[in-house]
């Protein structure tokens, strides 16, 4: 189509998301290296079509490296369940890849320092729809102050790096985990979600997009890390 970018090949895709885990498990550019067990670079299909972006690894995800493991992901899989998707099917990632110790909320220069990497994830993934979960990952990627409460379940056509997707703002399923009318309003949200995805990817722009290389050599064995791919 025209105007469309150049897609990468699953391969291809895998390996740059690869290189761009090596720099992140390594990372020490900002304080929270200091308290965390583990990097949570990310999980899940790495041409998922669906992106979620969630905050910041908790307890549970900061012990075993994958995001959403804990109770708010028991919810994301039920709701994924009930519009017939698994975590198979999506890629899930957070705006900070290092858990803030006793779950603070995420400070200004971490978000700052760590958001290349998602913007790398999503350019590499080049998902049709990014979901974001709660307030950090929607003002973060709609560089927006605006809160969660009142764009929830807007879709918008936003550029991210080089693409356009669709953005669809969602509460945060930590945020409606001991409130109903939240899970409720969250459900009813995800229920749009296949509709958005039937549209495909919105009509991108200009001409193909130069990606190049990693540029660090990056070339360690990671074979362990593949299933986060
Ligand atoms: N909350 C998040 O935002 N991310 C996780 O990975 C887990 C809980």
């Amino acid at each position: 189509m025209p105007g469309d970018l150049v897609h990468l090949s699953p391969s291809e895709r895998r390996e740059r998301l690869k290189a761009v885990y090596e720099q992140a498990r390594v990372c020490r550019d900002c304080g929270l290296a200091e308290t965390r067990t583990t990097v949570v670079f990310g999980s899940g299909n790495a041409d998922a079509a669906l992106m979620f972006v969630g905050e910041a690894p908790g307890r549970t995800e900061d012990e075993r490296g994958v995001p959403f493991v804990g109770q708010a992901g028991q919810l994301l899989e039920q709701l994924l369940e009930e519009i017939g998707l698994t975590r198979a099917d999506v890629f899930i990632a957070n705006t900070l890849k290092c858990r803030p110790p006793g779950n603070r909320d995420p400070h200004p220069h971490e978000l700052q320092a760590c958001q290349h990497y998602l913007f790398a994830q999503i350019e590499l993934i080049e998902p049709t729809v990014v979901a974001t979960l709660g307030n950090f990952a929607t003002k973060l990627l709609r560089g927006d102050p605006t809160g969660i409460t009142r764009i929830h379940g807007q879709a918008e056509e936003r550029l991210i790096g080089p693409r356009r997707v669709r953005l669809y703002p969602l509460l945060h399923p930590a945020a409606a985990l001991y409130t109903r009318s939240m899970v409720d309003v969250l459900r009813e949200d995800f229920a749009r979600l296949p509709a958005l995805l039937a549209l495909g990817p919105p009509v991108q722009p200009g001409p193909p997009a130069q990606r190049d290389p990693p540029a660090a050599d990056l070339a360690a064995d990671v074979e362990g890390q593949l299933d986060l791919f």
